[in-house]
């Protein structure tokens, strides 16, 4: 059975789910579209990018940074004339970073057709100092059956990540010690 966080974690206090959830909505327009037509996929990174740092900031209670992105999943695409909607939360913590779980919606503006996803993605924030070293964060204690299997689902995303990375790091030293010469 997998662990659940408790309250807290050293001096700090946990903090539940919803006190950092965050939605950035945008409407799109010609601006942000790419050579076919519809919106640019960065454009709706930069939003998720925006939205998961307004939950990392809200979580850590202060500077946090992009660590890692991954899993962006585009499902449909997006329409001058959308209004996107960037919903994102704190799925997971760990000593000081966070992962941040997004999903994207879109809808069109003047129209009260319900929206539907549009995209999602999973980002790691790490909190930092005013040096820019990484700082403890409060546990994230989730709330809901929804948030708790999101906990656990990116406490197996962060196996993995931490396993591909040890074992990339790995497959380099080894062929460093036979003598590969790469950048
Ligand atoms: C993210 C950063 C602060 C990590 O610093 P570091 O000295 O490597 O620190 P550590 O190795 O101790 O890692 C700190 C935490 O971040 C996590 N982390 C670091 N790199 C990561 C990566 N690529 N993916 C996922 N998590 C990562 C670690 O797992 C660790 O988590 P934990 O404390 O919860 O166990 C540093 O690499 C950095 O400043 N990167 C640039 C960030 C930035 O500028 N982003 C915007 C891009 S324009």
């Amino acid at each position: 059975m997998t662990h659940i966080p408790g309250a807290t974690a050293g001096d700090l206090q946990g903090k539940p789910t919803s006190a950092s959830r965050t939605t950035l909505s945008h409407i799109m327009t010609a601006n942000d579209t790419n050579l076919l037509g519809t919106v640019h996929g960065g454009v709706i990174m930069k939003l998720v990018d925006d939205a998961a740092g307004a939950v990392a900031g809200r979580h850590s209670g202060g500077a946090a940074v992009t660590a890692s992105m991954d899993e962006m999943a585009f499902l449909a695409p997006v329409r001058v004339g959308d209004l996107v909607h960037v919903k994102a939360q704190c799925n997971w913590t760990g000593r000081s970073s966070m992962e941040i779980g997004v999903r994207v919606l879109a809808e069109r503006w003047n129209e009260s057709t319900p929206a539907t996803q549009v995209g999602s993605a999973y980002l790691v924030f790490t909190a930092v100092d005013a040096e820019g070293k990484p700082r403890t964060v409060p546990p994230v204690v989730p709330e809901t059956d929804q948030d708790k299997r999101r906990y656990q689902e990116a406490q197996i995303r962060r196996t993995h990540r931490l396993a591909r990375r040890r074992a990339i790091m790995a497959l380099r030293e080894e062929r460093a010690a036979q003598g590969f010469d790469e950048d």
